[in-house]
């Protein structure tokens, strides 16, 4: 920190105790003031429905948007050069223990997940335990045509089971809501429903019926806590690409704007990742200028999950990859260096137990 920040720091500091102690003498009794609802609550109160993104589109043009992977991870089939023309097929209730089963028609499904799960929705009348399965599993083949099988067979036959899709509620999140909800993540993915803030007609009521998201948003999807595995081991979380981020010091320290630093979210850089800026090192020079702070060395991958998980590091040396080791057992990546495991468990009690 450099010595006019530091004057200004202190000189403010100086005005601050003053004004409080001279508050302190004047009005001592003064009562608790009553909690103000924040504008995220506000604005969560509101009943709204879902409008899609054309509407939203229609007034604050994102340009980009649809090339972003948020917007790419959800495609309907039609998105996909099929090897043949897919019909009808019988799938069993998997979320159901297989008790029930129905027809679906493939070329009918709502889309594809991760380019790999095609979801469908399932009638009612079917009595299924869920509405939206995961009913297909789409196979890039040699020539690059696509190929739908299973999801899953039910155990002992050659019957389609049917996978749950409470994938849902980060890959589609707004599936199943009332209005016209997209199957992506699109921008009421982050904002929420939008027909409140549509039907406002003041600058006013527009701002009240519209959440500004922030990294508390990202993290609902993007969760970065440690968890444990089946064999009681403290992990580091490789779904979700933010591993350990909660112990960073970009976050602990609140220095800096959380996820939104160096992430945007309205479109991509040249190399089609939400990112600041095309060089990911470009964008620590801004703040660390001179410690040539490499992302690729930094930020280290995790390339043992066993499900193929591959992501980037982000509690930036709080929890370096020499704190860790790859439990044999489940291939996951442990936490095993006593003084990281510490800061884990003090920050997460829940897995101290
Ligand atoms: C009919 C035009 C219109 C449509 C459709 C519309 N908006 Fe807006 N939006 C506005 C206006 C006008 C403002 C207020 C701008 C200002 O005064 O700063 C606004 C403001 C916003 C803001 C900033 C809120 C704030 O607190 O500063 C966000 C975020 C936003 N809109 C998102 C959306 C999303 C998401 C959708 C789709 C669900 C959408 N808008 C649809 C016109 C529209
Ligand atoms: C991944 C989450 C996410 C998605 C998806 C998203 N936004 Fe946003 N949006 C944000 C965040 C976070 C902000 C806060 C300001 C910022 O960018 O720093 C914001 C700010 C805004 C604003 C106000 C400031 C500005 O940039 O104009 C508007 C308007 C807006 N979004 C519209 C949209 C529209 C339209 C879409 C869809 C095409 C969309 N957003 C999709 C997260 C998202
Ligand atoms: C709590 C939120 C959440 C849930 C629930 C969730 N995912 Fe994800 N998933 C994510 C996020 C966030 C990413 C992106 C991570 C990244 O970009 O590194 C992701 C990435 C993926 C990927 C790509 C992973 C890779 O490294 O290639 C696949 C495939 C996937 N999810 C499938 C699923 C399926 C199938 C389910 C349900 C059984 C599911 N996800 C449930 C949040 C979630
Ligand atoms: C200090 C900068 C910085 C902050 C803060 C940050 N990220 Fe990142 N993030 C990066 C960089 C750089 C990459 C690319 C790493 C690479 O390509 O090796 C990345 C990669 C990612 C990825 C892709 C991971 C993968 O390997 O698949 C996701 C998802 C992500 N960030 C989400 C988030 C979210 C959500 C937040 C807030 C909770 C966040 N990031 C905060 C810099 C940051
Ligand atoms: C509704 C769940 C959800 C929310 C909210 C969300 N994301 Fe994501 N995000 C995902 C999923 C799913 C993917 C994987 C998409 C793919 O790979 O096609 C992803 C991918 C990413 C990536 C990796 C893309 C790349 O460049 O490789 C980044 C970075 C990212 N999100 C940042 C953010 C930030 C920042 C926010 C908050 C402003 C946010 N996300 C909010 C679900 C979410
Ligand atoms: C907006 C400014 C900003 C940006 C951009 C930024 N950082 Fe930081 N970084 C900080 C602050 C503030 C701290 C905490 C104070 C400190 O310890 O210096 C920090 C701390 C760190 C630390 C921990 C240092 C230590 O001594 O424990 C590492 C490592 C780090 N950042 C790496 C990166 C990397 C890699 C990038 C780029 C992907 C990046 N930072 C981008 C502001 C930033």
């Amino acid at each position: 920190m450099n010595r006019l920040r530091i004057i200004v720091l202190s000189l403010l500091t100086l005005v601050t105790v003053t004004l409080v102690a001279a508050c302190n003498t004047q009005q001592p009794a003064a009562p608790a003031p009553q909690p103000q609802p924040t504008p995220a609550t506000q604005v969560a109160n509101i009943t709204a429905t879902y409008v899609g993104e054309q509407t939203c589109q229609s007034c604050h043009k994102k340009a980009n948007y649809d090339k972003t992977p948020h917007y790419q991870s959800f495609k309907p089939l039609s998105a996909y050069k099929l090897d043949k023309t897919y019909g009808t097929v019988t799938v069993y209730d998997g979320a159901g223990n297989n008790a029930k089963s129905t027809t679906v028609d493939l070329s009918k499904a709502l889309g594809v997940e991760m380019d790999t799960y095609v979801v469908a929705e399932i009638p009612k009348t079917a009595g299924f335990a869920k509405q939206f399965y995961r009913v297909g599993h789409l196979i890039k083949n040699p020539d690059g045509t696509y190929k739908i099988e299973n999801p899953g067979l039910v155990q002992g036959t050659q019957n389609w089971s049917a996978g749950d899709y409470s994938c849902a509620q980060c890959h589609s999140p707004n599936m199943g809501a009332a209005g016209k909800p997209d199957y992506t993540i699109t921008c009421e993915g982050c904002h929420g429903p939008g027909s409140a803030h549509v039907a406002a007609t003041t600058s006013e009521q527009k701002k009240a019926t519209m959440a500004l998201p922030t990294s508390e948003t990202c993290l609902k999807c993007h969760k970065s806590d440690p968890t444990k595995d089946k064999t009681g081991a403290i992990v580091t979380t490789n779904h979700y690409g933010t591993r350990d981020y909660t112990f960073s010091k970009h976050n602990t320290t609140g220095m800096i704007n959380g996820c939104l630093t160096c992430h945007g979210v309205h479109g991509t850089n040249a190399n089609g990742r939400l990112l600041k800026k095309d060089n990911p090192n470009d964008i620590c020079a801004t703040c660390h200028a001179g410690k040539n702070y490499d992302v690729k060395t930094i930020m280290w991958d995790n390339k043992s999950d066993p499900y193929k998980h591959i992501t980037a590091d982000h509690s930036f040396t709080a929890i370096p990859e020499s704190a860790t080791k790859v439990n044999p057992t489940t291939k996951n990546v442990e936490i095993v260096d006593p003084k990281a495991l510490d800061m884990v468990k003090k920050a997460l009690p829940d897995l101290a137990k």
